[in-house]
């Protein structure tokens, strides 16, 4: 396994030779250390059906199928399907999935910590999906940013993006929104988190999920979000922001990414292409001292 050094890119980083059914503990913990130094690992040359990638992120923690069954894979339910392409002619997984800033899960009480996404079917043109380094975010916010943000708490809903479900044909829409309300009540996060293993501070919002900011009196700061959001690059329609970096990948590439540091958001093509990723998602229980320590 050959970690690539010098990468020229603040974020990001490859590897080649990686061989995820042989590969040692010391590897895995190698790798792990890297995705959460670089935020994105590109791993190359990977060939790897839906059990072996979730062979591949239980290496790296305690995996979990997506709360919705129809984003599953229908063999391997820890697999989560984003897909536009036919199977026998049956929907498999979700398609246009995530094309907004986002973490994922945030909207839940426990967001994971590592993604994994294997493009299989991969689209000629706009490959690709937006990344923005949260912690450098919170980094270059003015002081005065800052100082607001401190002692505030973020609330992050699925609702603007939760997808009607096959199931939910002829079905009032007051009652589906009914159903999202109580079954994905708005999770809460400070604005600000301590990242669980490198101890950085992460601005850790989204354009898609986020839906309000509390002071510590409880009063709501659509300004301060409005703000905060801006300062990011996630308002940048544009995508031209110095903070937003497009992570491109080839056949065989499988990204892994520190999910609590990005935000990201799905490109997709203007003009409908196949496309195809599996992701698996990935709670990290390592004890956070000993990766602080570096041992
Ligand atoms: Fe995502």
């Amino acid at each position: 396994m050959t970690i690539q050094t010098h990468t020229g890119s603040r974020i990001g980083t490859t590897v080649e030779g990686f061989d995820p059914v042989n590969a040692s503990a010391d590897e895995i913990e190698e790798l792990r250390r890297t995705v959460y130094e670089k935020k994105i690992v590109v791993l190359r040359g990977q060939d790897l059906d839906p059990k072996g990638l979730l062979a591949l992120g239980r290496r790296f923690g305690r995996t979990e199928a997506y709360y919705q069954p129809m984003y599953r894979h229908p063999d391997v339910h820890e697999v989560f399907v984003s897909s536009n392409v036919d199977e026998d002619g049956r929907q498999i997984g979700v398609p246009k999935t995530g094309k907004f800033w986002h973490s994922d899960y945030q909207f839940m009480p426990a967001p994971f910590d590592i993604t994994f996404i294997y493009p299989r079917v991969l689209p000629e043109r706009n490959r690709g999906t937006y990344f923005i380094d949260m912690a450098q975010a919170y980094e270059q916010l003015s002081d005065e940013l800052k100082e607001a943000a401190h002692d505030t708490r973020a609330l992050h809903s699925v609702r603007r993006y939760f997808k009607i479900r096959p199931s939910d044909v002829y079905r009032p829409l007051s009652e589906v929104s009914a159903e999202v309300d109580a079954e994905t009540p708005p999770s809460v996060h400070p604005t600000v988190i301590d990242h669980r293993f490198t101890g950085e501070k992460i601005l850790y919002i989204s354009e898609g999920f986020t839906h309000g900011i509390q002071d510590a009196d409880g009063r709501e700061r659509p300004d301060l979000l409005n703000a905060l959001l801006e300062a990011s690059g996630q308002l940048d329609t544009t995508f031209q922001h110095p903070n937003i970096h497009l992570q491109t990948f080839e056949k065989g590439d499988l990204l892994v990414w520190d999910n609590r540091t990005l935000a990201h958001r799905a490109l997709h093509t203007t003009t409908p292409e196949p496309a195809v990723s599996h992701r698996v998602t990935v709670y990290d229980e390592t004890v956070r001292d000993s990766m602080l320590n570096g041992e």
